[in-house]
């Protein structure tokens, strides 16, 4: 089994710059507490992103338009408890910035302050650009998002693939270099064809860190439970399982229950024990002080 060697410094932006004029890839990958983000820093990845996927694959929902910026800082707390060396970005969710610049500032100012990350994401293209500019200018690396973007899922008509006539292709690049020049540090690419991922890579300065774009991509970012075998309820075609914890932990919760039942758990190494001569002591004195009978009918349940 390979491993990546852990980053020995903090990850920052410029690092995932310098990674893309070495021709070196960025790791990314989602996490939304604190065993999965020391999991992720112990495997060395680059970036942990706190993705509003949160509302999806841990609260359940059917898409990630519910998720507020509560639930997003609290996740986020909880990697930053991590002390991870990989850069950590919050997810900007639904309608934390798309009403009003002034909020999309203080919400992903929240990320930092509160939430203990070191930049955001948001989705979408030129539409998004003085935002982008807006949350850069206060000091706050941004991350931009195109292609596939979920939070748009009622526009687009659903989890499809993207940019993939001319028109649409040449509207991601035009996004891309708008996002670009508006400060994003680094772009996400989702679901678009290989070919219109490596023009756009190509193009920019900035990395663009791809999920269904293909290997040209600067980087690449999975889910945590698509990754891991956690999510079975859908499995794009971009995914690639590298465990199956979804059974793994089946398997698991399933021999402590018979184990339970069959009285061989727990067993003698799982007991305190208590010293020969202490338990000699209790029967003296219970023998000599009978506790007391019961001062009042027991609950029924
Ligand atoms: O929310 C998320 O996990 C994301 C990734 C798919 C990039 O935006």
């Amino acid at each position: 089994m390979s491993t990546v060697p852990a980053p020995t410094a903090r990850v920052t932006p410029r690092t995932l710059h310098t990674k893309k004029t070495r021709g070196e890839p960025v790791v990314m990958v989602t996490a939304y507490d604190y065993p999965s983000a020391k999991a992720a820093d112990a495997a060395g990845v680059d970036a942990i992103l706190v993705g509003d996927s949160l509302g999806m694959v841990v609260l359940g929902y059917d898409d990630t338009l519910r998720v507020t910026m509560d639930d997003m800082l609290h996740h986020a707390r909880a990697v930053a408890r991590a002390r991870t060396a990989a850069l950590r970005i919050g997810d900007l969710p639904f309608l934390s910035y798309q009403a009003d610049v002034a909020d999309a500032v203080r919400n992903a100012g929240r990320f930092l302050a509160d939430g203990g990350m070191d930049a955001v994401k948001l989705e979408g293209g030129r539409e998004r650009a003085g935002t982008v500019r807006a949350i850069v200018e206060a000091g706050i690396p941004v991350m931009g998002h195109l292609g596939l973007t979920p939070q748009s899922i009622r526009a687009l008509g659903g989890y499809r693939v993207q940019a993939a006539t001319a028109e649409s292709a040449r509207r991601v690049l035009d996004d891309a270099l708008r996002l670009e020049d508006a400060g994003c540090f680094a772009l996400v690419l989702e679901a678009i064809p290989d070919r219109v991922a490596a023009l756009v890579t190509g193009r920019l300065e900035i990395p663009t860190i791809g999920i269904g774009a293909g290997a040209a991509c600067g980087g690449q970012v999975l889910v945590w439970h698509d990754l891991l075998g956690w999510e079975d309820r859908i499995s794009p075609r971009f995914v690639k399982r590298y465990a199956s914890m979804a059974g793994e932990a089946r398997e698991a919760l399933g021999a402590y229950a018979a184990d339970v039942r069959a009285r061989r758990f727990p067993a003698a190494e799982h007991v305190y024990p208590i010293a020969d001569a202490e338990w000699s002591r209790l029967e003296a004195d219970l023998a000599a002080h009978p506790p007391a009978g019961r001062r009042r009918e027991p609950v029924a349940w």
